[in-house]
């Protein structure tokens, strides 16, 4: 049975770290109000990077841990809602900085469960045998969506990408699910990026609302994801869930029964970086060596949308 296997990842964060305490300068706001409400007590502003210059880094890091060359990749998929040009796509200025000259290149929007739905994308194009090699991105720059006056949301995000090779394997991806709640939109939203620059409104959201949907919905997805694939809890090495707040994750270890240990974190230095976190974090483990082969991981994005879903692999 072909499937898809990650064999390479890589990231790349921008060089200004803004700390609670400095935004305390900017907002009405405290560390201690913002780490105990999210788990985050830095994150990394792009000033002169742009959402494709994260993206490219990220991807060259990948392709050198994957040991493969831009012209082997087929296809190229940035997940992304905060690019700086509706086109030509993120995708494809990164196509042309990395020298990805066979590949078809674009981008996909599902907000914070944006990687996730291209890495399913990206499974169903290598399963169904159209394609041997694909590079999948998250990259994100929130930063320039925020309303910098307004502390409930400015404290929650930062910019980052993170990408992974995926090829065409025997072993892999197991299995995943997807769900869009399109009639509940309206808890989390965003304007076209050129509107929001013109200020005429930016990223909205209804935290508690967002809070109460990712508790519920992402247990439950992984449980259905888990059922489907007939695989128990005790044999899942890793969840890794998508970065938006500490107490999100917990809530979900909790009902799922499964220890915190399990639910790695580092949103306390990235913020939540959107479409990028889930990859983030999936390279910080692989390069500090804690993922071995065989080893099965539960990746789950949740978002605006509303959008959330699962994925079950072997390392
Ligand atoms: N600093 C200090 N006080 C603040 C701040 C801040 N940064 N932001 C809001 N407050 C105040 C509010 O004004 C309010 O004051 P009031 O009681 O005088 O009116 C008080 O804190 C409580 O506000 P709430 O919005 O009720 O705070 P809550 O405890 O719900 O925490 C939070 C807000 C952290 C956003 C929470 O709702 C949450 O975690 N939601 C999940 C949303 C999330 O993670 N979104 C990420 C994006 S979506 C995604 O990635 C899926």
């Amino acid at each position: 049975q072909r499937t898809g296997r990650i064999t390479g990842t890589g990231s790349c964060v921008p060089d200004l770290c803004i700390t609670n305490e400095r935004l305390s300068e900017l907002v009405d706001t405290s560390d201690a109000w913002i780490y105990s409400r999210t788990g985050i007590h830095r994150r990394r502003i792009a000033v002169d990077e742009t959402v494709a210059d994260l993206a490219a880094e990220a991807a060259q890091k990948a392709m050198e841990n994957a040991k493969i060359l831009p012209e082997e990749i087929d296809l190229l998929l940035v997940a992304t809602c905060s690019g700086e040009m509706l086109f030509p796509g993120t995708a494809c200025q990164v196509q042309a900085r990395i020298g990805a000259v066979r590949a078809a290149a674009f981008d996909m929007n599902a907000a914070c469960s944006g990687f996730l739905f291209a890495l399913g994308t990206a499974w169903a194009y290598l399963k169904s045998g159209i394609y041997e090699k694909i590079l999948v991105i998250g990259a994100e720059k929130l930063s320039r969506l925020l309303d910098w006056e307004d502390r409930s949301t400015c404290v929650l995000f930062g910019d980052g990408a993170g990408a992974v090779v995926l090829e065409a394997d025997g072993k892999g991806i197991v299995g995943m699910v997807q769900h869009a709640d399109g009639s509940r939109g309206q808890v989390l939203t965003c304007p076209e990026g050129h509107k929001a620059a013109e200020n005429s409104s930016s990223l909205e959201m209804e935290g508690q609302e967002v809070f109460k949907f990712a508790v519920k919905k992402v247990p439950q997805c992984i449980e259905e994801v888990l059922a489907q694939n007939g695989t128990a809890k005790e044999d899942i090495r890793y969840y890794i869930l998508h970065q938006a707040n500490s107490r999100i994750l917990s809530g979900a270890a909790k009902r799922l029964q499964e220890p915190e240990e399990k639910f790695p974190m580092n949103m306390e230095e990235y913020g939540n970086t959107s479409a990028a976190s889930i990859p983030l974090l999936l390279d910080e483990l692989n390069r500090e060596g804690k993922l071995q082969r065989g080893d099965k991981l539960v990746l789950s994005g949740f978002g605006a949308g509303l959008t959330w879903g699962a994925l079950l692999l072997e390392w």
